[in-house]
């Protein structure tokens, strides 16, 4: 089969569209892996230069492909309970004090699903169904359908802790035979958003939490000043934001408190 090769010129096209998008800068090193993964996209359309594919997907028309390429271009790892301290802050420090009707969770960049699950099950077990809800959001359309499909593979489950898994999570059979089950309770509980974190915030309520993690690392200064500067208005005062270990608010706000490492709170 014939292999494609993007030349430097054309990757840098690319490099422009997805930090003008999705405001993520993405390094020189990843040249062969966006060769990689658009090449399909090329045999797809039968086109034998990147620049075809890049002009195609800027047509109006082409508005479906435009998110798919979004999509290609973004990294999505996850898995659940990634990070597990947070997830015993959130039980053992932030809801145990909490003594609202209703706490409110937005997951930012939600990727597959794993995450607002993983908080789903945190939230529900400590507080009963109908005390919390929660917003799931994320730049990639292929990731929020996988989320919402709420089906993972057996492997995923492996660190999903034993009680929460027996509370929440069903053994697919028939059809459905080798994958597990979200339980559809948690489900309705939460709304998948297609979201731009690099755009202008749409009208969302406050939150008491929300978890930003392993999505900062891709963007410039410029950009989490911005983003963190809108979020800030999206927090109930006391509310609690949540970003990845390897991530720091440092430089980029004083409007926030450190609690530890990775969590800070808007002061009441
Ligand atoms: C590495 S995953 C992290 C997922 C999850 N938060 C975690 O920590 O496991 C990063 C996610 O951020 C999303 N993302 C990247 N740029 C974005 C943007 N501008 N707006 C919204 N989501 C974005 C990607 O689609 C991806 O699903």
């Amino acid at each position: 089969m014939k292999a494609f090769d993007i030349t430097d010129k054309e990757f840098k096209k690319f490099q422009s569209f997805i930090f003008d998008q999705a405001g993520i800068s993405m390094a020189d090193s990843k040249k062969q892996l966006v060769n990689n993964r658009l090449t399909k996209r090329l045999r797809h359309y039968g086109f034998s230069r990147f620049n075809d594919y890049f002009d195609l997907v800027h047509k109006p028309e082409y508005s479906t492909e435009k998110q798919l390429l979004i999509d290609l271009l973004t990294t999505n790892e996850t898995y659940f309970f990634r990070e597990p301290k947070h997830f015993e802050y959130l039980e053992d420090d932030i809801l145990r004090s909490f003594r609202g009707s209703r706490f409110r969770c937005w997951s930012a960049a939600c990727s597959n699903g794993a995450e607002p699950y993983s908080l789903a099950m945190v939230l529900d077990n400590k507080l009963g169904s109908g005390r919390w809800e929660m917003l799931a959001t994320d730049i990639s359309s292929r990731m929020l359908q996988t989320a919402q499909l709420a089906t993972y593979s057996l492997q995923e489950a492996d660190k999903i802790p034993r009680d929460l898994l027996l509370k929440y999570c069903l053994k697919g059979v028939r059809s459905q035979k080798g994958v597990m089950l979200i339980d559809k309770k948690l489900l309705s509980q939460i709304k998948f958003k297609h979201m731009n974190l690099n755009g202008n915030m749409p009208d969302v309520d406050k939150f008491d939490l929300i978890m930003l993690r392993n999505v900062m690392i891709y963007f410039d200064h410029d950009t989490k000043v911005k983003l963190i500067d809108q979020l800030i208005t999206r927090l109930y005062p006391g509310g609690y934001l949540i970003i990845g270990h390897s991530e720091t608010l440092n430089t980029v706000t004083k409007k926030l408190v450190m609690v530890k490492p990775s969590v800070y709170r808007l002061e009441k």
